[in-house]
């Protein structure tokens, strides 16, 4: 949800922010744009679309300079035209500011600076928040102890309800950028001679492996040569600089034609890395070092309650139903964005779980911070090393499978699904779980990446499927038990990323109003496992032939479907029921992956979308 990038060095900065901004374009593509400090001035470049149009427009334009910042947007306030792209400009031409996040008492600010004479281009919440610094810039006096224009930031902030990264410039501070953050991500890179501040590690990884992930209230001060520090209340904060564990080449396509298409190839080995020292020695459980929560504590909890939003949402559907399954201990999920206002009555045992592959998604670190102002611990199940949700959790446990850069989710989702697995699992395990039970249990859990694999080998014929039927406009997917989460994953991968019209329902409750919409036009992708359910799914799979629906179907090898029954019959390996969801998932995104594609659409960036919501 808008990308920001910021460079002080000796190199040109306008190359290397525009290279940090190509790379965070996940976060919002609405429009982009770069200011570089020239003297004692700033030179401007911003337009709307991508990057690379941003790129190509500025060629003539040489934008020289060794600091500056820029911006990819995701619009929230105002629409997408050029003025309300960012870099933002106050109107006495002092100050320059990109933003990520939302200046929530901005028309009151607007108002009071009116009358103090300042004049606004745009409809941003941004450019009122850069205007107001403006302001407080020329209030501060010229001979103060320290920086004027820190000071002057400082002040600013105190007066801003919302949330923000910001990055600004200050046309009297040649090689200067001062940097805050308060509820959007913010990284300092510190690296050979040169620093660079953006949203995201991505962006910086290709120049520095070193960072200083910030926290909210904290204000970094960059000049060419050091940098401090500081809190909103002038307190100095010591940096503590870690090392990012992955480089470049994790954050680029390779081969591959789409970050989605790597991601999704990518599962086997993402999967062996969540997994990876995650068992114990006897093999009968899963071990998790992060947790901090003695397993005589976990042994008391009486209910789990799953909090996230999207794909991580439809992992907590699944954690659900093996937790339950397993562990028999009750679990409840809720979207993080309707949790905090639900208010719901907790048990005094209760714990939490937050589910986030960004870790910066504002619905489920606001509903975190509402369940730990409650007095319980919250535990997160996140991606981003150093994200806000991460730092803000009690304890947690990292999915460790590297950038995931295509917006639509994927490999963070079944390595989502696979953590949730362990969980029921070790808790499993605490209760009535037999050690027998445990050594099939994890056996199975750790030949899931080689049936991805396997699984994997179905793209040719599932590219052949969706060429087939890429120019529908409406589909089902449906399962049961933990396929109904599959089937709702299917759906949303669908309509993220192609426009098409999908729902995802549990098999038998289709006949409860969506086989209204069955017809030659619409197809059904059914997710049918061996067990239990396989009768109960066959008849629903009959109902939708009797209405002359076409079916697609994602089925166990065992499973014997009556002759003419499904159009497409697709095998997936039979598998333990802790693993299925995960390997029933693959299919469902193959597919939609090679119906956008079919489609010429574009794949890793879809129209409206963001990957990380910090928005509300
Ligand atoms: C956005 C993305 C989804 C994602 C959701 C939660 O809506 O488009 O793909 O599942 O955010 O993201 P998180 O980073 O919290 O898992």
């Amino acid at each position: 949800m808008c990308g920001i990038v910021g460079y002080i060095g000796k190199q040109k900065a306008s190359t290397i922010i525009l290279e940090g901004l190509k790379r965070l374009e996940y976060r919002g593509y609405d429009s982009a744009g770069v200011a570089t400090q020239v003297n004692g001035g700033f030179e401007l470049a911003k337009k709307i679309g991508r990057v690379d149009g941003l790129m190509k427009a500025t060629r003539a334009q040489k934008l020289p300079g060794t600091t500056g910042i820029g911006h990819t947007r995701w619009a929230t306030h105002g629409g997408v035209t050029d003025a309300n792209a960012h870099p933002h400009i106050s109107s006495d031409q002092k100050i320059a500011m990109i933003h990520n996040g939302v200046i929530e008492n901005y028309v009151g600010i607007k108002k009071f600076l009116l009358t103090k004479g300042y004049t606004f281009q745009s409809e941003t919440d941004t450019e009122v928040l850069c205007n107001l610094l403006a302001y407080h810039y020329q209030k501060e006096p010229a001979n103060a102890e320290g920086s004027r224009f820190l000071e002057a930031v400082r002040k600013t902030l105190r007066h801003i309800e919302g949330t923000y990264g910001i990055a600004v410039m200050c046309a009297d501070c040649p090689a200067e950028i001062v940097s805050a953050r308060k509820g959007s991500p913010l990284i300092l890179g510190v690296g050979d001679g040169e620093y660079m501040l953006a949203s995201d590690v991505s962006a910086i990884i290709s120049r520095t492996q070193n960072v200083v992930y910030l926290k909210d209230g904290e204000i970094v001060h960059l000049t060419a040569k050091n940098f401090t520090i500081t809190t909103l209340e002038s307190e100095d904060v010591s940096p503590v600089i870690d090392k990012v564990s992955w480089t470049i080449e994790a954050a680029e396509m390779g081969s591959y034609a789409h970050f989605m298409e790597k991601e999704i190839f990518e599962q086997p080995l993402a999967l062996e890395n969540t997994m990876r020292g995650r068992f114990s020695e006897d093999g009968s459980t899963a071990v998790f070092g992060g947790l901090n929560i003695s397993a005589i504590d976990f042994r008391q909890v009486d209910r789990f309650h799953f909090i996230a939003c999207g794909s991580a949402w439809h992992s907590c559907l699944v954690a659900e139903q093996l937790i339950e399954r397993f562990a028999r201990v009750p679990v409840e999920v809720d979207y993080a964005s309707e949790f905090r206002y639900r208010n719901i009555p907790l048990s005094k045992n209760a714990l939490f779980f937050a589910i986030s592959q960004s870790g910066e998604t504002i619905d489920t670190l606001a509903a975190m911070r509402e369940a730990q102002r409650k007095g319980y611990k919250v535990l997160a199940i996140n991606n981003v090393v150093g994200s806000t949700i991460a730092r803000e959790a009690d304890g947690g446990v990292y999915q460790h499978v590297g950038p995931e850069i295509g917006v639509a989710s994927t490999k963070a989702f079944t390595s989502q699904l696979l953590v949730g697995a362990m969980l029921a699992l070790y808790i499993g395990r605490m209760r009535d779980m037999s050690f027998s039970s445990g050594i099939e249990y994890v056996k199975a859990l750790k030949g899931v990446p080689d049936l991805v694999r396997e699984t994997l080998k179905l793209a040719p014929q599932i590219k052949d499927i969706a060429n087939r039927y890429a120019h529908y406009h409406d589909f089902l997917f449906l399962g049961r038990l933990t396929l109904f989460p599959v089937a709702l994953e299917g759906a949303l991968k669908l309509k993220e990323i192609s426009y098409i019209h999908a729902e995802g329902y549990p098999a038998a409750e289709m006949k409860h109003g969506p086989i209204a919409l069955i017809s030659e036009q619409c197809p059904s992708v059914f997710l049918v496992s061996s067990g239990e359910m396989f009768n109960k799914v066959l008849s629903s799979m009959q109902e939708i032939k009797a209405r002359k629906g076409k079916i697609i179907a994602i089925v166990s090898a065992n499973c014997e479907l009556p002759e003419g029954l499904a159009d497409e019959v697709i095998r997936i390996p039979e598998c333990h029921e802790a693993a299925l969801p995960i390997i029933a998932t693959i299919p469902v995104q193959l597919l939609s992956y090679y119906i956008t594609v079919a489609l010429k659409l574009d794949v890793d960036k879809p129209r409206n979308l963001a990957k990380s919501v910090t928005v509300e």
